[in-house]
C-alpha cells in the first residue's frame, strides 16, 4: 500500500518577494515586502487590503513586471514551474498572455481603446500561435453568444468606446 501524502507543487509559490520603489530623492523604499503564499491547483485565493497596500503589485509581481520606477528587489517567484524572475525579456514575452495573464479591475482600464475589441480579445492566443487568427475568432463569437453580449458576430468589431460599460443594452 502506497502511504506517502500527495504533495502536489502549488501553482504559485512566492517567497519573500520585496517591490520597491524610487522616490524622488533616489531613496529605495518598500512597496511590499516578506511576501509569502502558495496557491494550489484549483485553489483560489484572494488579496485583500486598504487602497495602496500593495495587492496590484503583488499580482504583477506573478508576471516579473514591476511598474515604471518600481523594481522586484528580492524574493521567489514560481508560477506554472516557471522561475519567474529568472526569465529573459524575450523569455518573459513567451511567458505573459500564454501561462499567466493580468486583467485590471476596471473595464475601462483592461481595453486598449485603440483597438477593436475582437482583435484584442484574441490577441494573446493569436501571439502565442495557440489558435490561428480564424479559429480565435469564431471562438470567441461563441462566447460572446454564451455572454449574452448583443449582437455577438458584430461586437467585436466596435471600439471599447462604442459599447456599454456594464448594463445590456448598447
Ligand atoms: N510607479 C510607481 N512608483 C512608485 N510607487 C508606486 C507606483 N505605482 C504604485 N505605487 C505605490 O505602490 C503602493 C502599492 O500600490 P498598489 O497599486 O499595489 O496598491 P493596491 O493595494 O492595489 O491599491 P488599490 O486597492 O487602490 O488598487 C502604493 O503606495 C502606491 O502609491
Ligand atoms: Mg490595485
Amino acid at each position: 500500500m502506497n502511504v506517502t501524502p500527495h504533495t502536489a507543487m502549488p501553482v504559485i509559490s512566492v517567497d519573500k518577494l520585496r517591490v520597491t520603489a524610487q522616490t524622488d530623492k533616489g531613496e529605495e523604499i518598500d512597496l511590499v515586502s516578506d511576501i509569502r503564499f502558495t496557491v494550489q491547483k484549483g485553489e483560489v485565493l484572494a488579496l485583500i487590503g486598504e487602497s495602496g497596500s500593495g495587492k496590484t503589485t503583488i499580482a504583477m509581481a506573478l508576471m516579473g513586471y514591476a511598474r515604471t520606477g518600481c523594481r522586484i528587489a528580492e524574493g521567489n517567484i514560481h508560477v506554472a514551474g516557471t522561475d519567474v524572475t529568472s526569465l529573459t525579456p524575450a523569455q518573459l514575452r513567451a511567458f505573459r498572455g500564454n501561462k499567466v495573464s493580468y486583467i485590471a479591475q476596471s473595464a475601462a482600464a483592461s481595453f486598449n481603446p485603440g483597438m477593436k475589441i475582437l482583435d484584442q480579445v484574441i490577441e494573446p492566443v493569436v501571439i502565442h500561435g495557440t489558435m490561428t487568427r480564424k479559429a480565435a475568432k469564431a471562438k470567441a463569437i461563441d462566447l460572446f453568444r454564451e455572454l449574452a453580449l448583443p449582437n455577438p458576430d458584430t461586437i467585436g468589431d466596435r471600439f471599447p468606446h462604442q459599447v456599454s460599460g456594464g448594463s445590456y443594452s448598447v
